[in-house]
Parts: structure tokens; C-alpha cells; sequence
């Protein structure tokens, strides 16, 4: 994949006044961005960043969907719903979903179905926790998160989502494994998809998150295996959202 793809991920943060400022700073800096930038927002925001964004390239997206098409289900955003404000990406499967709102593999793999019957991109996450880190057992989680995802997949889809490898233990916590093991497991999960669908080989981004930031993104991005990043914290201030994308953008 020759052009990186960095996706800002604003979690529970922000208010209109800050996501004005944020929106503000991110737009005086696209100029020089030559790479896809995508930034996905709480849903109360999502009209607010369609219009900032409007007529910019950089796309929108929410931090999750329902996996549901329409219906009784209190507190859930639809795809329809989120189309209605252009959204692009939908992010599935984040590790604080998984952890927090008890979303289970299956759940996931639904929910990615659901957003990609939708005409959403879906920006699948995978990851260790430290203590299956610790077990040496994060090939098996990865391995197994990411294909309860295939086995729902028709073989042409699976060049249409997004995969972001996210080490629990490296999100928000400063900590970050060494280029070489993001590297490894890109492999694998490109591995993974490529006996699902042989074009997977190009098609597939799989983006990484967990703690990167402008002064240690650059070795992530100058790795052929890592074709962007999901950025939590680091999204949350122009200049180091930005200082990302540029790096991306040699
Ligand atoms: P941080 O960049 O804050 O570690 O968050 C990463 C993340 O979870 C993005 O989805």
C-alpha cells in the first residue's frame, strides 16, 4: 500500500469549543498532508466535524456502530445514521470496547458486517492485553480475533476493511513494543487474510495504535508493513496530529 492512512481516534474527549480550535488548528496544516487523514469523532460531534471538514479530503468517521440495521435499540447508532453526516470509517472492536462494553468476538465480527452492508469502512481493532502479552499468547489473540472477523466475510470484503493492531498495554500508557514486533504481527494478520482472500496481499491496510506519537512515529511509519496509524492521545493536539500526518506523508 503505497499511501498511509492516520486516523485520529478522539475517544470521550472533546466539547464544541474544543473540537472548533482542534478542527481549526488540523485544517491550517493540511497543506503540506500527503497522505489519507481521517478523523473519527463522538457521535454528538460528528455534524460539527462534517461541516468543519467539508471540502478538506480529510474523512470522518465514528468510534463505533451498531450491529443492528434500525429498531428498539436504545442508545445505538445505525450506519444509515451515520451516513446521513458522510461518515467514511466506523472503528469496531477497540480494546476499551471490548474491556468496557463487554463486546465479544462475535459481537465484533457482526458489527463489521453490519458497517460494511452499510457502505461503511470498518477500522477493525486487534490486540494483546500485557497478561496475554505476558503468556506469550499474542499471536493466538490477534489470530483469533481477526479471523472470528473472516469467517464472516464474503472473500471480496476483506479488501474493504481496515485493520489497526493496537497492544492493549501500549495504549495510553506511553509504552510502545519495537517497530520489529508491530512489524511481525502485521505479518501475520496480512498472512491471516491473505488465505481468506490472495489479494489482501495490497488491499488491506492495517494501520498501528498504542502511544504513538510525532517522536516515535516515524520508525512505525517508515516500515513497508505498517501502512498508517490510529492515533488516541496524539489526535487531540493539531501540531502533533498534524507533525503525524507529515511524517506519514514522505
Ligand atoms: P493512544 O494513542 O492514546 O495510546 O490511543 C491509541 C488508541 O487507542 C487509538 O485507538
Amino acid at each position: 500500500m503505497a499511501r498511509k492512512l492516520i486516523v485520529g481516534n478522539w475517544k470521550m474527549n472533546g466539547s464544541l469549543a474544543m473540537n472548533a480550535e482542534l478542527l481549526e488548528g488540523i485544517k491550517a496544516g493540511l497543506a503540506r498532508v500527503d497522505c489519507d487523514l481521517a478523523i473519527c469523532a463522538p457521535f454528538p460531534y460528528l455534524a460539527q466535524c462534517q461541516q468543519a471538514l467539508e471540502g478538506t479530503g480529510v474523512a470522518l468517521g465514528a468510534e463505533d456502530v451498531s450491529a443492528h440495521a434500525v429498531g428498539a435499540y436504545t442508545g445505538q447508532v445505525s450506519t444509515r445514521m451515520l451516513l446521513d453526516f458522510d461518515c467514511k470509517y466506523v472503528i469496531v472492536g477497540h480494546s476499551e470496547r471490548r474491556e468496557y462494553c463487554n463486546e465479544s468476538d462475535e459481537l465484533v465480527a457482526n458489527k463489521v458486517q453490519r458497517a460494511l452492508a452499510g457502505g461503511l469502512t470498518p477500522i477493525v481493532c486487534v490486540g494483546e492485553s500485557l497478561k496475554e502479552k505476558d503468556a506469550g499468547q499474542t499471536e493466538a489473540v490477534v489470530s483469533r480475533q481477526i479471523n472470528t472477523v473472516l469467517s464472516v466475510l464474503e472473500e471480496r470484503e476483506v479488501c474493504d476493511i481496515v485493520v489497526a493492531y493496537e497492544p492493549v498495554w501500549a495504549i495510553g500508557t506511553g509504552k510502545t513494543p519495537t517497530p520489529e514486533m508491530v512489524k511481525d504481527v502485521h505479518a501475520l494478520l496480512r498472512e491471516l487474510m491473505i488465505r481468506k482472500n490472495p489479494d489482501a496481499a495490497e488491499c488491506v491496510r492495517i494501520l498501528y495504535g498504542g502511544s504513538m506519537k510525532p517522536s516515535n512515529a516515524e520508525e512505525f511509519l517508515k516500515m513497508r508493513d505498517i501502512d498508517g496509524g490510529l492515533i488516541g492521545g496524539a489526535a487531540l493536539k493539531a501540531s502533533d496530529f498534524l507533525k503525524i500526518a507529515y511524517l506519514a506523508s514522505r
